[in-house]
């Protein structure tokens, strides 16, 4: 249930991520200010919102009761970003993801807010204490990070800097929720966060196999996509572990010198680099999705993760109330 509110939400930058973010505020009711460095881009980042707005309608996913029509009318967007934060309770920032670009935006935002503002980014790989340390307003900055497309994958991590204040995770993980957003908390920084540690290890051994030859690229693609992936879509590595046996005490009984055994068989580290890999792994990705329809692909993942995230929504509903 969501009513419009007077509250503005800043949304700094309107990429690929930026834009999610703007559909998602405007589902809890917010008024939302989108920015960005050019004038097209900010164009592109309003259509992109409306097409995302019509999709999640005829998709029944829309988070909120406002019609379409009113969620536009509480959408603004600008190329000016002291416009883009006047009077906004919360900031998003989804530019491009480097270092040095996302140091100097933040200082500048800094300068531009007060000290009720929440500073967010989205930042995928930078810990919140890399480009936050010397700001007026550490305290209040966080990384949120999603993962993409934001709209149709609910989980969103919270990061706090070592100076971040305890409520500024409180309220921000509120916000989240109100959003329709799924958030988890991680107590502190670590590189990587929690969701690229889990998907770099898989990456790391998927690799890791291909390369020494024990299976081929679409194989290990498979492993996820037909088996493992699909269990993931409901329950979790631990969940998954305590109901493979009986009870993850017994698990560990059962399998655990086992799980040993294999882990520390894994070997280093790959680079990602070795040139034959990289060729042979390009070309059999190649096949399947070509680079130039890359864009093609991207909608139709979009699609089933619509349609995944209509059925996790109807199990829901019909879960036995016992469980
Ligand atoms: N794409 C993903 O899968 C994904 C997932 C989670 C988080 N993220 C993070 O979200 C952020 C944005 O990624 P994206 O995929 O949307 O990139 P994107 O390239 O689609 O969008 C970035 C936007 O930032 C704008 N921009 C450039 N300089 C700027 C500046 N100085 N101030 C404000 N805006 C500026 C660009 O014009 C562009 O519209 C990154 O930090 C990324 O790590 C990305």
């Amino acid at each position: 249930m969501a009513e419009s509110k007077r509250e503005k939400i800043a949304i700094i930058g309107s990429g690929m991520i930026g834009h999610c973010w703007a559909t998602l505020f405007l589902g809890g009711g917010y008024q939302v200010c989108m920015y960005d460095i050019s004038q097209d881009r900010v164009d592109a980042a309003l259509n992109a919102v409306q097409f995302k707005l019509n999709k999640l309608k005829d998709e029944g996913l829309l988070h909120g009761t406002l019609s379409i029509e009113e969620r536009l009318a509480n959408l603004s967007t600008t190329t000016d970003l002291q416009e883009c934060l006047a009077g906004a309770i919360y900031a998003q920032e989804s530019a491009v993801e480097d270092l040095q670009l996302k140091t100097d935006l933040f200082m500048k935002i800094d300068s531009l807010t007060g000290p009720d503002t929440i500073l967010a980014s989205s930042t995928s790989t930078l810990a919140p204490s890399k480009f936050t340390e010397n700001l007026k307003h550490r305290e209040n900055c966080l990384v949120v990070h999603p993962v993409n497309p934001p709209v149709y994958c609910p989980l969103t991590e919270l990061i706090p800097a070592p100076w971040t204040k305890p409520a500024v995770v409180d309220i921000t993980y509120s916000l989240m929720t109100a959003i329709g957003q799924s958030p988890i908390k991680l107590t502190r920084e670590v590189d990587g966060f929690a969701i690229n540690r889990l998907q770099y290890a898989i990456l790391a051994e998927a690799w890791r196999m291909v390369h020494s030859g024990v299976i081929s690229t679409a194989d290990v693609n498979k492993v996820i996509s037909e088996g493992l992936g699909l269990r993931w879509a409901f329950y979790g590595p631990l969940e998954v572990s305590h109901m493979n046996a009986d009870g993850i005490k017994h698990h560990n009984e059962r399998y655990g010198p086992g799980v040993i055994r294999v882990l520390n068989d894994f070997g280093p580290t790959p680079t990602f680099f070795e040139p034959e890999t990289l060729e042979k792994i390009a070309s059999d990705l190649n096949q399947k999705i070509p680079v130039e329809k890359l864009a093609a692909h991207r909608a139709w993942r979009e699609h089933q993760l619509g349609a995944i995230a209509q059925l996790k929504r109807k199990l829901a509903k019909e879960k036995p109330a016992d469980l």
